[in-house]
């Protein structure tokens, strides 16, 4: 296992390229079982995740090949099972389900369950391919779906929190080789989600309405293959943004989309820092202090609940009191305790946390606990006087390509070494 040493305090400046979308990236990947014939995906990152996804689709018979940022997905998919060993590692690999059954009319994948960020129910996608005629048993530890046809229907995907990003993916994958229209009513708006409508659409696929609240899809008989580059990643984009301003720096995110991440540009600015759309990527600068500001998480194109966490790192330095609710996974806060070892005072009150902002935060030994948790851990290392450790940073390379290479190139002090 390794850990990361981050020496605080520097200023960052310069330009950061930001990679392809991990949480777009999988879906793709996932869709590309539709077919017999083979997908060529751009711009794909390189992270463990992806390593696991590639594993899962090779398991169920397809062959990959990737050199750099393509991957090529080619053959059929002669096995239906995505099995617990893998599923388990990463809860993305559920939207095979959609895909699998979508194609050869069974799926059976292991149940994903629950993770640090709270319980993860999938209600939602069952109730997609459900009323698309699939019938579901679960059992052993895996959904077993299975459907003589598939036959569209309209489908009302709101739950309790509003949409579900991958439960839409996992719906409108099922839905493209189906007889007749689907229409899903509360879709997600997300960008992964018309990338993937847009993968789709590229190989056959009827889509319309992707970016609203409102997806309809005609079943055709067939899908081909296609070429893709995967959309830049946003959570990247924010985490890198929010390294800049930690740190009242001047840095270039270069292949950013700041139209992908209107809501957090509106909260930055409102902290105080200068964002500015540029040729080819966004120029952002913090300042000495950040103002306090009250942050709520929601579906998009409301402030993502993948960028509250960092967010609360700067929080913890700003002048003044923060409050963010999150309403996505209202228990997301195993954070809340390691930026407390390095100083922060945060309190937290259900889904509300209270955030006094400190002149300064000091290096510590911390625990990355999940992917955006570790992140917010390295933007408080990077703004904090002395040295922080973060260890367990397998989490971080699951959805961060070569975040600590990135960082050094705009001047920050970070490195790797072996933990005990
Ligand atoms: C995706 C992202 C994840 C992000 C999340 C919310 C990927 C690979 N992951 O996860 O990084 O944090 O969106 O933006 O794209 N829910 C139900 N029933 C369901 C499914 C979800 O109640 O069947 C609830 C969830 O508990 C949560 C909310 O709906 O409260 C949104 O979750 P969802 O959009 O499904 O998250 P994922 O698609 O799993």
């Amino acid at each position: 296992m390794e850990k990361l040493i981050i020496e605080g305090g520097r200023r960052l400046e310069g330009s950061v390229r930001i990679s392809g979308a991990k949480n777009a990236a999988l879906p793709i990947m996932a869709a590309s079982l539709l077919t017999n014939e083979t997908c060529t995906i751009k711009n794909v990152p390189a992270l463990s995740d992806i390593d696991t996804m590639i594993k899962i689709l090779k398991n169920l018979g397809l062959s990959a090949e990737k050199q750099s940022g393509t991957l090529i997905l080619s053959g059929s998919c002669g096995k239906t099972k995505a099995s617990y060993d893998l599923v388990s590692t990463m809860r993305a690999s559920v939207c095979v389900l959609g895909p699998l059954l979508g194609k050869n009319r069974r799926a059976e994948v292991s149940f994903p369950g629950g993770c640090v960020i709270g319980p993860r129910p999938i209600d939602l996608h069952l109730k997609g391919i459900e009323a698309l005629g699939a019938k579901i048993e679960i059992k052993s530890g895996y959904i077993i779906a299975k459907a003589k046809r598939l036959k569209g229907a309209r489908i009302y995907l709101g739950g309790h929190f509003g949409s579900s990003v991958l439960a839409t993916a996992n719906t409108m994958m099922a839905a493209v080789l189906a007889e007749g229209v689907t229409v899903i009513e509360n879709s997600a708006c997300e960008p992964e989600i018309v990338d993937l409508a847009n993968f789709l659409i590229s190989m056959g696929a009827r889509i319309e309405g992707q970016s609203t609240p409102t997806i309809k899809i005609k079943g055709v008989k067939k899908l081909h293959g296609a070429v893709h580059s995967v959309i830049p990643d946003r959570v990247e984009t924010g985490t890198y943004m929010m390294a800049g301003i930690i740190t009242g720096g001047d840095v270039f995110l270069k292949d950013a989309r700041p139209d992908y991440i209107i809501a957090l540009i509106d909260k930055l600015t409102e902290c105080g820092a200068k964002i500015k759309e540029l040729p080819g990527g966004l120029r952002v600068q913090g300042k000495k202090r950040m103002k306090p500001v009250a942050v709520t998480t929601l579906p998009y194109p409301g402030f993502p609940t993948d960028m509250q966490a960092q967010a609360m790192s700067v929080l913890c330095l700003a002048d003044g009191i923060s409050v963010i609710t999150e309403k996505i996974f209202p228990e997301r806060f195993i954070h809340i305790s390691e930026l407390s070892r390095m100083g922060a005072r945060i309190m937290l009150e259900g889904p509300h946390a209270i955030i006094e902002g400190v002149k300064r935060l000091s290096g510590a030994r911390v625990m990355a606990s999940d992917l955006r948790a570790s992140a917010a851990l390295v933007l408080a290392g990077l703004a904090a006087r002395g040295k922080t450790e973060i260890s367990r940073i397998y989490h971080l390379d699951r959805g961060y390509e070569k975040l600590d290479k990135k960082l050094r190139g705009i001047g920050a002090s970070i490195w790797r070494e072996k933990d005990k």
